[in-house]
């Protein structure tokens, strides 16, 4: 019998590999905290380990409970989030934590039912709080999890089909430990595959040398592990040129205007944005147009769009009326902690 059908198998040995070889000293780890793990799996979910790092211990520092975050203003939450990017995940997670206080009196839900029902909390990321703090038998499946399942199932179904991606979820949940076992291994069950996707089985080069799970792997068999998993739709990209007024005064404040919601960048300090250069003449008053100075045009990528900033940069004095433009001036010791998109931060950090 392969390690795949012989019940509890797969997972005892996913288990054991992630004792010795997974990652176990993260800071979001050793804890049963679900407010640390909570925060930690958002970050985690469009960035970096290496970047979130930074980004969790100054985000506990500032907020340490979920109480402090609900009571937080969002322009605080969005600056402590500013540069990881995908911003509609910092404004969940200030909705979740009142959702929290208000309907849950403080405490987080512990099981993934009911946990799913927050604000910015998927199935996904439901199921990692609830079996990485209180041990509940139940399934991840985020990008890595589902590359590593669909290649040791050899399960070849289009993933952008919802009936796969159910069959998928399916047969996630029957290579869980054994119930019996779950409440001491689910844990390390639910770490050690986000590492084993993470770093083993890995997009282009997996190392099946290493895997714990080698043998019993459809795909490494088949000699192709990269053919896995399937998915047949394609994100569409677009692109769209934006053009900036980067207006700067001599003491260094900048005018800064709050982005609408929806839209990109909503609910963050920015530039005045503009749809071609004529439009951003036309809102200036005439006799500071030729003041302005093109900057380099650079790319922004964003997930379904390329940006194509064109910055322009106009030095005035800080008593010069700009009423005509959205936006206020913000002084040079302040914008560096408010929420900015990041070309905008770059840019400003050009000086
Ligand atoms: N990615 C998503 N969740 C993670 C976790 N708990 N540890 C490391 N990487 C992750």
């Amino acid at each position: 019998m392969s390690a795949t059908t012989e019940p509890g198998a797969f997972a005892a040995d996913v288990v054991a590999w992630q004792s010795v070889h997974g990652r176990n000293s993260l800071p979001w780890q050793n804890t049963q905290d679900p407010y640390a793990v909570w925060l930690s799996e958002i970050m985690l979910q469009q960035t970096q380990v290496a970047t979130v790092h930074d980004y969790f211990a100054r985000f506990v520092a500032q907020l340490p409970t979920v109480q402090a975050l609900a009571q937080a203003s969002l322009d605080e939450v969005l600056g402590l989030w500013s540069g990881l990017g995908y911003y509609s995940r910092a404004r969940n997670l200030h909705r979740c934590a009142q959702d929290v206080v208000r309907l849950h009196g403080g405490v987080f839900p512990r099981t993934a039912e009911v946990l799913v029902t927050l604000p910015g909390i998927g199935r996904s990321t439901a199921a990692a709080i609830a079996s990485l703090c209180f041990g509940e038998r139940v399934a991840i499946l985020d990008a890595n999890v589902k590359r590593v399942l669909t290649r040791v199932l050899g399960f070849d179904g289009d993933l952008a089909q919802a009936a796969q991606e159910r069959l998928l979820w399916a047969a996630a949940t029957d290579l869980l430990p054994l119930p019996a076992l779950a409440a001491q291994t689910m844990a390390r069950y639910t770490q050690g595959m986000m590492d084993l996707g993470a770093t083993v089985c890995l997009p282009k080069k997996p190392m099946c040398l290493v895997c714990p799970v080698q043998s019993a792997c459809v795909a490494c068999a088949g000699g192709d592990p990269q053919r896995y998993p399937v998915r047949s739709r394609k994100l569409k990209r677009s692109s769209q040129s934006i053009w900036l007024l980067w207006a700067q005064a001599s003491d260094g404040a900048v005018w800064l205007n709050t982005r609408p919601t929806p839209g990109v960048w909503a609910g963050l300090h920015c530039f005045p944005l503009f749809d071609d250069e004529a439009a951003l003449r036309a809102a200036l008053p005439t006799h500071l147009r030729e003041g302005l100075q093109a900057q380099a045009v650079f790319m922004h990528v964003l997930t379904h769009k390329d940006l194509h900033l064109h910055p322009w940069r106009l030095a005035v004095d800080r008593s010069t009326d700009l009423a005509s433009l959205p936006g206020r001036w913000v002084q040079a010791d302040q914008w560096p902690s408010l929420g900015l998109p990041a070309p905008i931060r770059k840019l400003l950090a050009l000086g």
